[in-house]
């Protein structure tokens, strides 16, 4: 008989202002499910089946990230099998929450439990990290850790991954407004400066260290004034719409700190109590449809485990 299962992998928001390819944590909120089968009867993987995805994403394998992973994991541990994955796709395209990392750390967990876990969770991280950069051009695993892993991570190497979970302050809550509008991330990395002055360079070093500092001291003030951003927020926040008005709107609101997720649209804060995360998204989304810009908010707590069976 064929074994099946589901794997749910949680949206992420990464970078976190100083920590460009080096920050994300995975959030209480959405995320993909994947339906992985294992059929004795053919090698290697096919897609069945995506739904949510306005039929966007790729069947083809070798051009998804969710069977790209899959592949390459099988061919790491040499398997044979037959693979069959079916992607629910509950996440917003292009959104900067991670949602191409989110269907590969599905895919390949729930492959890894069906062959009896050949391999530990960070060890499959690389196989996520290949299937992004295999879709999006440059590795990094600030989406890709968060999702498979769970927590607010902190990815030190990529090769080899060498990934540490940080502590979380009891008392940190994120919110999220997605904006509907699409940014790709290859474009959006391209547009970065290729050097960055020693002087901006300095300054976010500090502010990476200090994040660290405040996240195992509990300090959600230093936490607060350490989450700024001198290189990335500059040039990408001129594609977000509104978002010098929603940041401000963020702070007044009571928020510690607002800033891009990852490439974008998307835009997180973080607040020191779920009523204020939940006055913070709203007054985002506020923003948002003043100008009829659909949006879709999220607020919570950041969400301690990765992917997990469902
Ligand atoms: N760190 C990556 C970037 C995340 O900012 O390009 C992409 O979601």
């Amino acid at each position: 008989m064929n074994k099946t299962i589901s794997v749910f992998a949680p949206a992420t928001v990464s970078n976190i202002a100083c920590g460009f390819d080096t920050f994300g944590f995975a959030i209480d909120g959405p995320g993909d499910v994947v339906k992985a089968t294992i059929d004795m009867s053919f090698s290697g993987v096919k897609i069945l089946k995506i739904s949510g995805d306005d039929g966007r994403l790729p069947l083809d394998v070798n051009k998804n990230t969710a069977g790209i992973a899959v592949q390459a994991f099988l061919n790491k541990i040499g398997s044979r099998a037959g693979v069959i994955l079916e992607i629910e796709n509950k996440m917003p395209f292009a959104s900067g929450l991670g949602s191409s990392a989110a269907s590969a750390a599905a895919a390949v967990t729930a492959v890894n439990f069906l062959l009896e876990k050949p391999l530990k969770s960070m060890e499959l991280l690389p196989f996520v990290i290949e299937s992004e950069t295999s879709i999006g051009g440059t590795a990094h695993a600030d989406n890709a850790a968060p999702s498979l892993l769970g927590g607010f991570v902190l990815v030190r190497y990529l090769e080899p991954a060498d990934v540490l979970n940080l502590p979380v302050p009891t008392g940190l809550y994120y919110a999220v407004v997605h904006p509907q509008v699409e940014i790709n991330t290859s474009e959006s990395r391209q547009a970065l400066p290729g050097n960055i002055p020693l002087k901006t360079a300095i300054k976010h070093w500090a502010n990476t260290a200090a994040t660290v500092h405040a996240l195992h001291t509990n300090n959600l003030e230093m936490l607060s004034n350490s989450l700024q951003d001198f290189v990335a927020e500059p040039v990408r926040s001129k594609s977000i719409p509104h978002y010098d008005q929603v940041k401000k709107s963020a702070i007044k609101s009571g928020a510690l700190a607002c800033n891009i997720s990852g490439s974008g649209p998307s835009i997180f804060a973080f607040c020191d109590s779920f009523d204020k995360a939940k006055k913070v998204s709203e007054k985002m989304k506020s923003i948002y449809d003043d100008d009829e810009i659909a949006c879709t908010v999220y607020y919570g707590k950041i969400r301690k485990n990765g992917a997990e069976i469902v």
